[in-house]
């Protein structure tokens, strides 16, 4: 019989068929790269996303960098930094202002590149006018003279803070040195992450800084017993943290400090909005992006997450990071978290392109009306801030109102005389800060599951949101990415056992 050549073909092609699984099997013998999810592409999530990449590094048991996959509920990334359009310019519609030693943000406007400007309005700009209104007269109006000659500008500087010493005395003094001081310990965030600890609470995380007592007691408790005057607690201090957090001088003396610091010099912002921040590092990260992609459930199903989407997908993540407050937003998760009860404080930005009215404030003309109108804690004031973003002309000004309630139309025409365009935005802007606060957990179900805004109740900044996204960071890289035992460190911290079985040891 003749041979025939043929099945021997076909033999080695089923061969190299069968094998071909065989080797890709071998070669993902190793690990295959673990899934970390994000939930939220504000500053937080995409911190988590570039400390995540900063500080992996390739160990036997996890060799491959992980996947990282961003959902966003909306159609663009940044969250609470956002900007809005009025008159064919685009003004920031949430957060504003940076902080000179926000040292994430200045590396991340280095890294990416990204030119940074002062703010528009900040009580730092020595040429703008500040006053206090109190419902029916301004209790504190600096003084404004209108010229470019910087030593005339100097000089009503000097004067306008002569004014405030006059008003305050040592009080100020006081003040900033709270303030300096609270800055300072923050600053142990930035040690080196040799010598630094990571940290599995909030508690933990603010006691090794020294800034945990600063959230158990108020800002107003704070400082009277600093010895700051009540003028100044109940005017200038009170402006300052309505401004800020919408919110009165019964905020924790840490968010209240957070808020002082954020009315001092050197102030900026990201040229063209600061949400660039959070799209830079995205993009820089390799991460995935879903945007427009609402994530509605969390269900640990063992060794992983699997997240459900309003799209209708399903994700499985072996690590899952929620970067959002958790208090306004549907997320079913099983088994259940808990996290202590929050209210968000809600304030609601409200654009103005037009002209106030300058009978409302019992003033003859519009140039008496100090660019930024600051209030004091009284009710029937509908309004905690109104500040001038850009001067277009004479009668064409694009205002700023912060304030807890929506502005309605009556009460806009009341306080403008004209207006040309008005866009209205409802943020639930920042926890409703109280002492003494109560964190919820970074770590929400003992496993894998981390919640960035934990940190929110000691202070909510782009700044902070940073800084607790690299400590999550880093939580993640110990805890699932260590070298000897993936899970050896998560039993070692949440088995009650724990420091029984050391002291057995
Ligand atoms: C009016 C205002 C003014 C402020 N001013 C300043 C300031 O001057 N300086 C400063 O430093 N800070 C300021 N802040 C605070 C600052 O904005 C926040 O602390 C910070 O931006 C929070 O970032 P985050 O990433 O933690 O959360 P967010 O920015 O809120 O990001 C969370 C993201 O998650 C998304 N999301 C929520 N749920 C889901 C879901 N189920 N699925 C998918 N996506 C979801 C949201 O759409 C959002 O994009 C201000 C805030 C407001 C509101
Ligand atoms: C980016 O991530 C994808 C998967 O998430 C991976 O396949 C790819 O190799 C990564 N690219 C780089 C440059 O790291
Ligand atoms: C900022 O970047 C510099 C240079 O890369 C680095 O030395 C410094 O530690 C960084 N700061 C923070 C807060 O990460
Ligand atoms: C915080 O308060 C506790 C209890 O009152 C006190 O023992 C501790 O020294 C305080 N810590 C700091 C850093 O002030
Ligand atoms: C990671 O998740 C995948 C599912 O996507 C799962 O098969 C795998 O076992 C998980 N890895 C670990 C180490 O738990
Ligand atoms: C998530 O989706 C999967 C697949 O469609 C489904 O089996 C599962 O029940 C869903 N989980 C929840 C909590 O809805």
């Amino acid at each position: 019989m003749a041979s025939d050549p043929k099945p021997s073909f076909s033999f080695l092609f089923f061969l190299l068929l069968s094998v071909q699984p065989l080797i890709f099997c071998l070669s993902t013998d190793a690990p295959s790269p673990p899934t970390v999810c994000i939930v939220g592409s504000g500053i937080g999530g995409s911190s988590v996303a570039h400390f995540l990449r900063h500080y992996f590094h390739p160990t036997p048991s996890q060799p491959n960098p992980p996947n990282i996959i961003i959902f966003e509920r909306r159609s663009v990334v940044g969250g609470r930094m956002a900007t809005v359009p009025i008159g064919g310019e685009t003004f920031e519609a949430g957060a504003s202002i940076l902080h000179p030693k926000n040292y994430h943000a200045v590396n991340y406007s280095k890294l990416l590149g990204l030119k940074v400007k002062p703010p528009p309005a900040s009580e730092d700009d020595d040429s703008m006018s500040l006053g206090f209104w109190d419902g029916k007269e301004f209790v504190f109006k600096s003084l404004e003279v209108d010229s470019k000659i910087p030593w005339v500008q100097k000089i009503v500087s000097y004067y306008n803070s002569l004014r405030l010493f006059v008003r305050y005395r040592f009080s100020l003094l006081k003040m900033s040195s709270f303030v300096e001081s609270t800055v300072d310990s923050f600053l142990k965030y930035y040690e080196s992450p040799e010598t630094r600890p990571v940290f599995e609470t909030v508690d933990e995380m603010l006691k090794w800084a020294g800034l945990y007592n600063l959230t158990t007691r108020t800002l107003q408790d704070e400082l009277v017993h600093l010895k700051i005057s009540p003028l100044m607690i109940d005017e200038l201090v009170t402006v300052i943290t309505r401004i800020n957090y919408g919110q009165s001088v019964s905020i924790s003396g840490l968010a209240g400090a957070v808020s002082l610091a954020g009315s001092g010099g050197g102030l900026w912002a990201i040229e063209g909005g600061n949400y660039q921040m959070a799209a830079g590092l995205i993009k820089s990260s390799n991460v995935s992006l879903h945007l427009n992609e609402e994530i509605e459930s969390i269900s640990y199903l063992g060794e992983y997450y699997e997240l459900n989407s309003t799209k209708g997908n399903s994700y499985s993540c072996n690590v899952t990071v929620v970067a959002t407050p958790l208090d306004e937003v549907n997320i079913q998760f099983t088994p259940s978290v808990s996290i202590p009860a929050r209210k968000l404080q809600h304030t609601h930005a409200t654009f103005v392109r037009g002209i106030l009215n300058p009978a409302y404030f019992g003033l003859r003309s519009v140039g008496e009306i100090p660019e930024l109108v600051g209030t004091l804690e009284d009710p029937d004031i509908p309004f905690s801030s109104i500040s001038v973003l850009k001067q277009q002309d004479e009668n064409d000004i694009t205002y700023k109102v912060f304030s807890r309630e929506p502005m309605t139309d009556a009460l806009l025409g009341s306080i403008f005389s004209a207006r040309l365009e008005t866009v209205r935005i409802n943020w639930g802007a920042y926890p409703h800060y109280k002492a003494p606060e109560v964190f919820a957990p970074y770590i929400l179900d003992g496993q894998h599951l981390y919640y960035v805004n934990a940190f929110e109740n000691a202070a909510s900044t782009m700044e902070t949101s940073a800084v607790a996204a690299e400590n999550i960071a880093r939580l993640i890289l110990s805890r699932y990415f260590s070298e000897a035992h993936p899970h050896s460190s998560n039993l070692k911290s949440k088995s009650p056992d724990a420091h029984t079985l050391h002291a057995d040891l």
